[in-house]
This record gives structure tokens, C-alpha cells and sequence, in this order.
């Protein structure tokens, strides 16, 4: 993925909002070369302006911009409008407005919220497109095309059931094989044809697992062709790359399926920087969201979106501190990103986000806080271009799917509303992240090569040929980890027959996890491991091993002490390893995967990594090393390199970094 030979600096940019004061665009120039912006991403929220009654079509706006741009060395990502309808489409057509869950039909307002079966939604918004591509499609100020904004959302509406029902039928063939894989003699659900089958309600179908997960497939899938009919539309007249915004862990649609038709992967980042506890915390998830969001494609993404402040639309709206945004920004960076852009550039007058962050303020000129870090990030930015081309190469992978979510969501059981899977995937995570080794988190049906490590957190929903897979990456040598809940159905939520881990997997770990407990949350089981004591909580899964099996930990309390907790099994050239319980507070995976770091020789980038900092590496072909320092904590930290390191930024040796307070250094090996 290589877009261009800068480090992309930009953002969202809606000169339609100061169509009247024209002035206005030129002076957003003058201050985007003083912050030094290459790139604008304009026309995201431009339906109406661009189409302001039907058939009639204005592009004077984007016409000006791109001019503007041009001339001034600003490259567009140019945002296909369908993210929000105009009224009067809405108005003449409202078969485009979605219908709720609830069945309630929406009335016109806000945005993201339109029926993606709707022919003539997808009619319309294909006529726009192939007039943006026609007319902008070869424009060299054109760098990419952002399809619609943040995807999300269902529709209930007739035309959507009616197309959930033929999705249906093309994957079952025979109501009969749907009837086997929903399990639908329960409560005597069974249906005769496919058109029976409602979409999952809170007024009607809740309890047909089968049903909800297909269900959310279809929203997936369905949102995916209706951004396929988008990319063909702009494809008519241009061959510019097509992406669109991502929002990281967002659960209601699988991303792993939405970003096939794309080009590349672009996500938005929000973070709760300054949280009284302290920033660790949040840099260790982000750092796992742009970790998800590049191994997407193992590919380098884009930043698409951040703020330069502060957001307006959480519960708490906190300034981030000086140095924050430079260091959110470099931390992008050190996971794959090749650009940083913020929404938004200038602050709206009116309606919702009026006062969200943004580069520019309602104040109007460049001597503000917020200004001068922004251009003072774009001018370092520049000299750090030699990062392009440059990516992570993680020899581990975690496994994370949105369907297995879903299942876990939907289960009725455990802690029904603690399944808690992303957080089960950080508490693995977080060693790694600590010790600066970098990891790819994967779907389980994706290709297992090229890794050493594999740890599936919580991977309920696996179905046989994923097992065979597995069982396939220890036997020949890779090392696998696995949590409580492994294994225990099928990709349609069936229940897997004659023991869990299912599908064949108890052969693989050496076990069989026989009963699942649930504590009160308050509740802690004590545990012996590796010769320390740990405490569990949440989840204590009772083992059966093999005679084979080696036992690493036993439960120290409970109707299960002296019973196993931890277990390694050799399988083939590898080796399969077990935990059985929920690690309460970290101390036990911190132990336990920096054990398996030395087996493996999977060793940090530097000697000695202080707490609250990150280090991640880039590399590039010619097998350059680019060593980012990130400092999260709110002291400083010094970290001595040893030989060979140079400062990117001025080019200077350095033999020991000393980060102040939210500090962070970019270096070249
Ligand atoms: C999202 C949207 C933007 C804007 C920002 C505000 O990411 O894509 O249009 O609303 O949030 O943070
Ligand atoms: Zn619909």
C-alpha cells in the first residue's frame, strides 16, 4: 500500500459549510500551507449541495476546492456523499429510510441511516458517484476515494427481509438443511419456506441463535454490496484507490468481510486520552485497534480520522495535554498508519459539532495552542518521510473474528453480559505490547503462515475445518495458546458433540473441558502456576487432561483445587497450550507469556523497555529499522539504545533517548 511518498497530513474538510463567505476557502489555504496539509478529504456530508432537487447538479463547490487544492499542493481523498441521503430524497422516495428493529419506520434526520437494499437509495447514490468520477476521476489532485462514512447500522425494512431471505436460501439451499443448522424443533420454530423467516427483533425472534448470526452476516454482507455498487460507480471513469472509514472494534459489522471490496483499510480514532488513572491503559488499546485495523490486509492503513483536541460527542470531552496529539499521532505511525488526519479541519457554526475539536477554531487564525502543535507535527512529519514503504513483520498472531463475538453475545449463559472477548484479546495482548513485540490479529479462517505464535482468546465458535487448521499449524511446529470456551461450536452456533474443545481439538490440547464455572464478579479463585499465585475471575473451566498433558497450573480453591488450570501438550513439532481460567488482574499472562517470549526467542527491539513506554519497530525492503519511543506515562523515561541509532528527525546519533512526559522519538537503525 503506497499512496503517496509523504506521510499523509490532512483531514476532513466541508468548505460547503462557508459557501457563502468564499473568502473563507482561501484563507483555509493560507492556513493549511502554514500547517503544512498535503490532503483534504472533502465531499463526505455533500448530497444535498451537490444534487440540491433531483437531476439538477452543482459541483461548483468541489470544482473550486479542487482548484484550490491544487494549486496550493493540497491532495484530495474525495468521499462519495452517501452517508447522508438529502431531505428531499427522503421525501420523494421513503422506501431509503431504514426501518428500526423495532419495526418502527425512521423519519428523515442525522445520517449513516439509509436502507442499503433500497434500489433506488443504491440509484441514485451510483448516479452521484459516476458523476464525481467522471468529472474528478483523473484529476491529479485526486489521491483516493473514501466511500460513504463509518458504514454502520441494520434496516428491517420488507426489502431487506426479503433479501435476507434470499441470502438465506442461497446458502442453505433447502429449508430443511436451515431448519437442521437453526436447530429449529426448539420451541417449535421450524419454518416451511424461506419467506417465513424474519429478521431477529426484540419484538419478535431473539432465541434462534442460528438466525441472529446469519442475520448479522447478511447486515455485513449486505452493506458490503452496497458499497460494491459505490466502488463500481467511481471505478466507471477512474483508478484511483478506494477505502472507507473504519471505527476499529466497532461490533455490527464484520470488517474483516465490509473491507474486501476495498483497496485499503482506513480507520477513525477516538481515544479517552487523560483518564485520571493514567493513559497506559488506552495506548495499550489503541495500539491493539491499529494492530487489527493493518492486519485487515497486512497492509499499512490510514489514519483517516483523530482529533487535534478533543471530541464533543462522548460524556466526558477532555482537552488532551500538550504533546498528546503528537504522540497519538506517532503511535499511529508505529503500527502501520501512513498518514495522520484529523476531523476536522475547521469548526462548524451551527448543529451538532459545532464545538468538536478541530485544527482551526471559530476564533478563525493560526496563533492558538491546538494550531501551532498541528503545524509543528506537520513540518516533523515531513522529515519523516523516509517511514514510507516501511511496515510491521509480526511473527505473532491473535486470532479476534466478529462472528465468534456475535455467538458469545448472544449466548445465554456464563456472565451474560461479561463475555468480554476484545478485553480477553488485550489481557494477551498486553505482554506483548509491554516487551515491544508487535503482533497481527487475525480471523481464524485466514492463513496461519509465517507465524510461530498463535493464541485463539476465547475462540467459542470454530468450526471443523478452522480445527483441522489448527491442529495442522501445531503439528507442524507452531506453538498455539488457547483460552476457556475454545471450541465449543460451529460457525452456525451448533454445539460440537463428544467433548470441548470440539472438532477434534481435545486431541490437539491433551484435554477435556468438562464443565464451565461462573463466579460473581466480585468473586477470586486462587491458582498456583509456574511456580506462583495467581487469582482468577469471571470464568474456571474444569479439565480433564490426558495422560500425556503437562500440567503447569491447578486451581487452589473451589470444588476443583488440585485440578489443572494451565496445561502444555506436545502435538506433533509443536506445542498446544491451555488456560482454563480468566486471569483476574494480568500478573498471571504478564508471567506466563513472557515464559513463552524466551522459549520462543521472541525478543523486545530494545534491552530494556521503561513501564508506560511503547516501542514498535518498521522495517522497509532494504531492511531498515525504524524504532518508535512512545511515552505514555506522565514522567519522564530514559531508555539507552546502544550503537547505531540515529534521531530521524535531525538526522543526529543518539545513544540514550530521554522521553519527557508524554515524549515520543522516532529513530532510524
Ligand atoms: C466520526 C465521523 C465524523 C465526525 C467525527 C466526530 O468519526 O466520521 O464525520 O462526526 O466522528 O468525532
Ligand atoms: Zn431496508
Amino acid at each position: 500500500m503506497k499512496l503517496s511518498d509523504k506521510i499523509i497530513f490532512g483531514g476532513d474538510y466541508n468548505p460547503e459549510q462557508w459557501r457563502e463567505t468564499p473568502e473563507i476557502w482561501d484563507e483555509d489555504m493560507r492556513l493549511m500551507r502554514l500547517a503544512r496539509w498535503n490532503e483534504a478529504t472533502v465531499g463526505v456530508f455533500s448530497f444535498a449541495e451537490l444534487e440540491p432537487e433531483e437531476g439538477v447538479f452543482d459541483f461548483s463547490v468541489t470544482d473550486a476546492i479542487f482548484e484550490k487544492a491544487e494549486k496550493n499542493g493540497v491532495k484530495i481523498i474525495l468521499s462519495t456523499p452517501s452517508g447522508a441521503m438529502p431531505r428531499w430524497m427522503a421525501e420523494k422516495y421513503p422506501e431509503i429510510l431504514r426501518t428500526l428493529e423495532d419495526r418502527r419506520k425512521a423519519v428523515y434526520g442525522r445520517r449513516e441511516n439509509h436502507c442499503y437494499t433500497s434500489p433506488v437509495y443504491r440509484e441514485k447514490v451510483a448516479e452521484i458517484d459516476r458523476k464525481l468520477s467522471e468529472r474528478y476521476g483523473r484529476h491529479p489532485a485526486l489521491l483516493a476515494w473514501h466511500i460513504s462514512n463509518e458504514f454502520n447500522g441494520e434496516c428491517h425494512c420488507p426489502l431487506c427481509r426479503e433479501a435476507f431471505c434470499a441470502f438465506l436460501e442461497k446458502k442453505y439451499g433447502t429449508i430443511d438443511r436451515l431448519n437442521a443448522e437453526w436447530w429449529t424443533r426448539f420451541w417449535s420454530h421450524r419454518a416451511n419456506s424461506f419467506s417465513e423467516i424474519e429478521p431477529p427483533s426484540s419484538i419478535g425472534e431473539t432465541c434462534v441463535h442460528g438466525l441472529t448470526l446469519d442475520w448479522k452476516r447478511f447486515v455485513t454482507a449486505q452493506t458490503a454490496d452496497f458499497a460494491r455498487v459505490e466502488i463500481e460507480a467511481v471505478r466507471a471513469f477512474s483508478d484511483r484507490p478506494v477505502t472507507t472509514n473504519l471505527m476499529g472494534f466497532y461490533t455490527g459489522l464484520d470488517y474483516r468481510e465490509l473491507s474486501r471490496p476495498f483497496d485499503f483499510v482506513s480507520w477513525d480514532n477516538y481515544p479517552d486520552w487523560g483518564k485520571p488513572e493514567g493513559d497506559e491503559g488506552t495506548a495499550a488499546w489503541i495500539a491493539l485497534t491499529h494492530d487489527l485495523m493493518r492486519s485487515m490486509k497486512r497492509e499499512n492503513f490510514l489514519l483517516m480520522e483523530s482529533t487535534p483536541s478533543h471530541t464533543n460527542w462522548k460524556d466526558i470531552n477532555k482537552l488532551y495535554r500538550p504533546g498528546m496529539m503528537r504522540l497519538a499521532s506517532l503511535q499511529a505511525l508505529a503500527h502501520g498508519s501512513e498518514s495522520v488526519q484529523y476531523f476536522q479541519w475547521r469548526k462548524s457554526r451551527g448543529s451538532s459539532e459545532k464545538m468538536h475539536g478541530a485544527v482551526v477554531d471559530h476564533y478563525g487564525r493560526e496563533d492558538t495552542r491546538v494550531f501551532s502543535e498541528v503545524a509543528a507535527l506537520g513540518e516533523e512529519l515531513e522529515r519523516l518521510s523516509p517511514l514510507v514503504g516501511s511496515t510491521l513483520r509480526p511473527r505473532v498472531a491473535m486470532i479476534y473474528d466478529w462472528d465468534n463475538v456475535w455467538a458469545l453475545q448472544d449466548l445465554q449463559g456464563m456472565q451474560k453480559k461479561n463475555k468480554q472477548v476484545a478485553s480477553t484479546l488485550l489481557r494477551q495482548y498486553l505482554p506483548f505490547w509491554r516487551a515491544g513485540i508487535s503482533c497481527d490479529i487475525i480471523g481464524r479462517r485466514e492463513s496461519f503462515e509465517g507465524y510461530s505464535l498463535l493464541v485463539a482468546p476465547m475462540t467459542y465458535l470454530c468450526e471443523e475445518e478452522t480445527a483441522k487448521r489448527l491442529a495442522g499449524f501445531v503439528r507442524e511446529g507452531g506453538t498455539l495458546v488457547a483460552t476457556y470456551t475454545l471450541a465449543q461450536t460451529n460457525e452456525n452456533d451448533l454445539c460440537h458433540l463428544g467433548g470441548f474443545p470440539g472438532a477434534g481439538l481435545c486431541e490437539v490440547f491433551g484435554l477435556r473441558a468438562e464443565e464451565l464455572d461462573t463466579l460473581y464478579p466480585e468473586e477470586r479463585v486462587e491458582i498456583s502456576a509456574l511456580g506462583g499465585s495467581y487469582r482468577a475471575k469471571d470464568y474456571c473451566e474444569v479439565l480433564k487432561p490426558h495422560a500425556d498433558t503437562e500440567i503447569l497450573g491447578e486451581y487452589r480453591g473451589e470444588f476443583y483445587a488440585g485440578t489443572p488450570c494451565l496445561t502444555a501438550h506436545a502435538y506433533g513439532k509443536g506445542k498446544a497450550y491451555y488456560i482454563a481460567f480468566r486471569d483476574a488482574d494480568g500478573a498471571f499472562s504478564e508471567a506466563f507469556y513472557r515464559r513463552l517470549m524466551r522459549e520462543l526467542s521472541l525478543e523486545s527491539p530494545l534491552p530494556e523497555i521503561p513501564d508506560g513506554v511503547s516501542v514498535q519497530v518498521r522495517e522497509n525492503e532494504k531492511g531498515e529499522k525504524f524504532f518508535f519511543l512512545l511515552n505514555f506515562s506522565r514522567k519522564e523515561k530514559r531508555l539507552s539504545l546502544g550503537e547505531g541509532f540515529t534521531l530521524l528527525r535531525t538526522g543526529e546519533p543518539l545513544a540514550e533517548a530521554v522521553l519527557p512526559p508524554y515524549g515520543a522519538e522516532v529513530l532510524r537503525k
